[in-house]
């Protein structure tokens, strides 16, 4: 059969965690090797991918929206295909397969978590019988790993180490659709990660639902900890992982953040909740002391470690003094940044099953409340670094000004700063540059280059 895909242009758009953004890049990277051109807009594109997430409701809808919008937006002038062909991959494609075309009429192709390998062969037959394919597994045998990777910046990659979730925590989909923990074995991970640090990547950021219980499946025992050694090992400049779980977050690791010196001095610890009685009803398996007790190892490995973290609000039955434990938490470790979520009902996981007579004023009133504090401590956390002098990996320029230089700092804080005179954007972009800190704000910093 000859290829169908050759010739034509596709763009891909990318809701959820960082492991569909990764997914993503391996679709291109398929895509691409097709001869399929990457381009920005669906006006341009002979093919739409969308890689979706249900995590929470508000992603699914969306989705919908986006599909059925389509339908208006004329293909372009040109193009070697009879019509647009869309395709839903992720975790919406992974749970309603067939569903989502009798919803959907005019889409093309579904396809899943486990089989994005599939995806060209399907794209090639919906483009020649004009008809739905939908193929959705159960589960793969294999880490995907065999698949191309276009990755979006040439410095930073991302490194899958596991796909799936064992834990079930009871509100979430993620662990129905993207199946059991899968560890890499390390010697893929470790190879991997040396053809980056060849082709000039400064970080690398280890990805996993779980990072913490790497190797259980492969070893018998996590081995999260050997994984950090290999890595700092090939010389990568900048090591950052997620996403952990504090019952699993051993001490060997926490005192990786002292000796091995690419691991970033940040650390996202998804907290979900500061009461013990709703940390239960999570199944999150472990305590508030526990995790308090994880936060104080933390600091004396390393004092001023960046610490950010996941919250949920309005969890089934959360009364205000449970949702005070965390507030007073919250308050407690001063955390750099705090992902905050209103609970989110998602039919299959045990928590749907709950009741709840909490009013949504109620709950969106405590969010509110937390979301203040948030930014507080966050603005307090960023005081400290006025006057210091950090190493900025320049990532790009500012959105609202091209002369603005934007990058990240060890901790990950968002830096900018003006080009300096003599230097343009492009060339400092991937580099990493000495910046001092003037300005902090709540969700960045502002600083000048110096001379290194
Ligand atoms: N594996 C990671 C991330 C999972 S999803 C972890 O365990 O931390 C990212 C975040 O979404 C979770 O940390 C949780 O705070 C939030 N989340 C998951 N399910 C949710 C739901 N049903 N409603 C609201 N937030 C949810
Ligand atoms: Fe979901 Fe819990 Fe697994 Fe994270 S650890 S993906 S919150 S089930
Ligand atoms: Fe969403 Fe799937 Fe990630 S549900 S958060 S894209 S694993």
């Amino acid at each position: 059969m000859t290829n169908p895909i050759q010739g034509t242009t596709f763009c891909i758009h990318t809701f959820g965690c960082q492991m569909n953004k990764h997914d993503s890049e391996r679709v291109s990277g398929m895509l691409e090797g097709l001869g399929s051109l990457l381009v920005d807009t669906i006006e341009e594109a002979d093919i739409v991918v969308f890689m979706t997430c249900c995590v929470r409701e508000a992603a699914d809808t969306r989705l919908y929206g986006q599909v059925a919008s389509l339908k208006n937006v004329p293909l372009r002038a040109g193009s070697p295909l009879p019509k647009r062909i869309v395709a839903v991959g992720g975790c919406i494609g992974q749970r309603d397969g067939e569903k989502l075309t009798e919803q959907l009429p005019h889409l093309d192709v579904v396809f899943g978590t486990h089989n994005l390998g599939s995806l060209p062969g399907l794209l090639a037959q919906a483009v020649a019988d004009g008809a739905h394919h939908v193929e959705v597994l159960e589960s793969s045998s294999d880490f995907p790993t065999e698949l191309p990777t276009a990755r979006e910046h040439s410095w930073a990659a991302w490194l899958p180490i596991t796909v799936g979730c064992d834990n079930f925590c009871s509100y979430c989909i993620v662990p129905y659709v993207r199946g059991r923990e899968k560890s890499r074995p390390l010697e893929d991970i470790t190879e991997e990660a040396r053809r980056y640090v060849e082709a000039g990547v400064k970080e690398i950021t280890l990805l996993g639902q779980n990072v913490n219980s790497y190797g259980r499946d492969l070893y018998g025992e996590p081995r999260f900890d050997a994984v950090l050694d290999a890595l700092d090992a090939t010389g990568i400049e900048r090591l950052r992982f997620a996403t952990s779980h504090p019952k699993d977050l051993t001490d060997g690791v926490i005192e990786r953040f002292g000796t091995l010196r690419s691991l970033m001095p940040a650390l996202h610890l998804p907290v979900q909740s500061g009461s013990d009685r709703i940390l239960a009803a999570m199944n999150r398996r472990y305590t508030r002391e526990h995790y308090l007790g994880l936060i104080e190892k933390l600091r004396k490995v390393v004092p001023d470690i960046a610490l950010s973290t996941d919250i949920i609000v309005g969890f089934p039955g959360e009364t205000e003094e449970d949702f005070m434990d965390t507030y007073r938490l919250v308050e407690a470790v001063g955390y750099s940044q705090v992902f905050t979520f209103i609970y989110s009902k998602r039919a299959g996981t045990p928590a749907a099953e709950l009741h709840d007579d909490t009013p949504r004023e109620v709950i969106q009133e405590r969010f509110d409340r937390l979301v203040d504090l948030v930014q507080r401590k966050a603005w307090e956390a960023n005081q400290g670094e006025l006057g210091a002098t950090v190493p900025v990996l320049i990532e790009g320029t500012s959105k609202r000004d091209g002369l603005v230089l934007a990058g990240k700092s060890p901790k990950n804080q968002t830096v900018h700063g003006p080009v300096p005179a003599g230097r343009t954007a492009e060339e400092l972009v991937g580099t990493i540059v000495p910046m001092r800190i003037d300005e902090a704000r709540t969700w960045y910093l502002s600083g000048t280059v110096v001379d290194g």
